[in-house]
């Protein structure tokens, strides 16, 4: 989704700011922009397209050491160049790049042509910069307070104006901010990666926070009233080679091969071999508390509600407590009932979606319990919850989430195991799962030594028009994020069913051009899977099985891919992980430009 860079100090902005927005162009954008405030006042270069082609068409002389930029995921009005950001006043003396939506933008754009205001695009974002401008107060900060006090929506937003030429002021409602301290230069960012590079030390600022950045430093206060809030910079614990690809072609390959090392970093300090369970202090509940749920319920968008019905699953299996996932963006529109004794699970790898972000705050509203799984420390999500399980996934850069899916699974898994364990799950299977989970790592890894043999089964399912991706029970969702992944990067249609559902209706549509990837564990309903893929036989689907060593599939005349077994509640992020290389493979069979699939951000921070 959009995203927000800014600089000022020593150097020309518009190059510091258009090397940060390539950083965020893996959220996904159509369009970006850059203004500068230099001697002759505001400059501002913006078109649709690439960051790239913004760089080449820039004017010569496009001078000036304060800059801020933007990258636009179009929302009010399609991606042309005028309602790429920044967005300017009709005198051309404030700019302003936002990220957000203003919700009352169309009111107030009625009223600002009212009153004679000529706008220049179809966004919501511009009546900022007339609002702006049109303030009588004599500070820029209380000109920006005086904006916001008109509107009503969500926003992170940078404002430059020529008659303040020393800072750039910043402020946020729901979309997130920080500001990099650097020396004698600052910047601002809606998201570390676009400054890690040049500064880890950094303020995040809270929602009805605003700041005052200057080249020597910066203050905060809150936006309503200009109070002051004092907020000071810390050191963030990041690697900034996390955020680039190095030798490999793209962050998705990157991010599926990091896996058995964020695997561990999810699991270290947080498993009991003695006792057979887990450790989760972030959850700030006790024993007592814990034994006292009596559901859970888990709400996520994406792969993130995939996950969490396979989370759900686990905690059924070990906990004995009733739970299912549910998508967030539908949550709070059904105004849902919310229990005491439920304990709501909110999972978000960037923590910014708006979907959970709000169904969090739905939850809460009503007085419930609301814990986060969650791999950006600090974001929206986590903040808003009561407590949580960071992933320590590491900074996930590719659109399609890859290594963060397989940390919410083991953190589920470890929930679900801390909840078994306060209740009926026995020592000896608490153990059992300890181990399963600590050799999980290794088996990951062996998976992804596989590779090779996938390239040509992923290359034959590229050229299929459409595919299914079946499994039952546990392996249900499995194959729904196996479809998932596929249709996000090689944009090929294919769906997930139940396998025993096929029958009932999808079976139909088998044919020797629709291939099926089945999920075929070594678990109790393994007979019954294969005759399944019996029947897409006989109507001559091409067949994918992911299955386990000892899988009897009789006649089956199937492509197998065979992945280590685990314990059986654990084995389906091991039938995850080829999942993930086939749609990898398919991609870059296709030459998709895989983190950056079409029409799709990396955290969708708008309704
Ligand atoms: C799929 C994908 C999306 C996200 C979803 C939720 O590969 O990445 O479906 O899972 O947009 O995002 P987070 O986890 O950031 O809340």
């Amino acid at each position: 989704m959009c995203g927000i860079v800014g600089y000022i100090g020593r150097q020309e902005a518009a190059p510091v700011v258009l090397e940060g927005l390539t950083r965020l162009e893996h959220r996904g954008y159509d369009s970006a922009g850059v203004a500068v405030l230099g001697n002759r006042g505001i400059r501002v270069a913006k078109q649709a397209g690439r960051v790239r082609d913004l760089g080449d068409a820039l004017p010569k002389r496009f001078a000036g050491a304060t800059g801020i930029g933007h990258t636009r995921w179009a929302t009010h009005g399609p991606a042309t160049d005028a309602n790429a950001h920044p967005h300017t006043d009709e005198a051309g003396r404030v700019a302003v790049v936002h990220n957000g939506i203003i919700d009352n933008s169309a009111a107030l754009r009625a009223e600002l042509a009212d009153a004679g205001t000529a706008l220049a695009s179809d966004t919501d974002t511009e009546v900022l910069a007339h609002l702006v401008a049109r303030s009588d107060a004599d500070t820029l900060e209380g000109k920006v307070r005086d904006a916001l006090g008109a509107v009503v929506g969500t926003y992170g937003l940078a404002v430059l104006h020529a008659d303040f030429p020393d800072r750039i002021v910043v402020a946020r409602n729901g979309s997130p901010l920080v500001v990099g301290v650097g020396d004698k230069e600052m910047y601002v960012a809606s998201d570390l990666a676009a400054i890690v590079r040049h500064t880890t030390t950094v303020a995040v600022l809270d929602d009805g926070e605003m700041a005052t950045v200057t080249a020597a430093g910066f203050s905060t206060m809150r936006h309503s009233d200009l109070v002051a809030t004092g907020k000071t910079a810390a050191e963030v614990d990041v690697d900034a080679s996390a955020y680039e690809a190095g030798e490999h072609e793209s962050f998705m390959r990157k991010e599926i091969l990091e896996q058995p090392t964020t695997a561990q970093a999810v699991l270290r300090g947080r498993l009991d071999e003695r006792f057979g369970t887990a450790h989760l202090g972030g959850l700030d509940m006790d024993a007592r508390q814990l034994r006292a749920v009596r559901r859970v319920k888990i709400l996520g968008c994406g792969s993130a509600y995939y996950v969490g019905q396979m989370g759900a699953a686990l905690i059924e299996e070990l906990a004995r407590i009733p739970a299912d996932a549910e998508a967030a963006s539908e949550f709070r529109y059904r105004d849902p009932v919310i229990e005491p004794d439920t304990l709501y699970v909110a999972v978000s790898q960037s923590g910014e979606t708006i979907d959970t972000l709000l169904a969090v705050q739905e939850v809460r509203r009503k007085g419930g319990r609301c814990v986060g799984l969650v791999n950006v420390v600090g974001s929206a999500i986590a903040r808003e919850c009561d407590g949580g399980i960071y992933l320590h996934a590491g900074p996930e850069v590719a659109v399609a989430s890859t290594k963060a899916l397989t940390n919410m699974f083991l953190a589920f898994a470890l929930l679900a195991l801390q909840l078994g364990r306060v209740r009926d799950l026995s020592i000896a299977d608490g153990k059992r799962l300890v181990a399963g989970l600590e050799r999980l790592p290794g088996q990951i890894e062996e998976v992804l030594a596989g590779e090779a043999e996938l390239v040509e089964v992923a290359k034959d399912l590229a050229e299929a028009r459409s595919l299914f991706f079946i499994g039952r029970v546990r392996g249900f969702p499995v194959a729904r994020e196996g479809a998932q992944k596929f249709k996000e990067i090689s944009y090929r249609h294919a769906e997930a069913y139940q396998t025993s559902e096929l029958k009932h209706g999808p079976l139909a549509l088998i044919d020797p051009e629709v291939p099926t990837v089945a999920l075929v564990p070594h678990d109790e309903l393994a007979e019954r899977n294969v005759g399944a893929l019996h029947e897409i036989e006989a109507r001559k689907g091409p067949l994918v099985v992911i299955t386990h060593e000892g899988v009897d599939l009789g006649e089956v005349n199937a492509r197998r891919i065979v992945v280590p077994r685990n314990e059986p509640e654990l084995d389906p992020i091991l039938l995850n992980v080829p999942l993930q290389l086939l749609a990898y493979h398919a991609a870059q069979h296709l030459g998709h430009d895989i983190d950056k699939p079409r029409n799709l951000a990396k955290s969708v921070t708008v309704e």
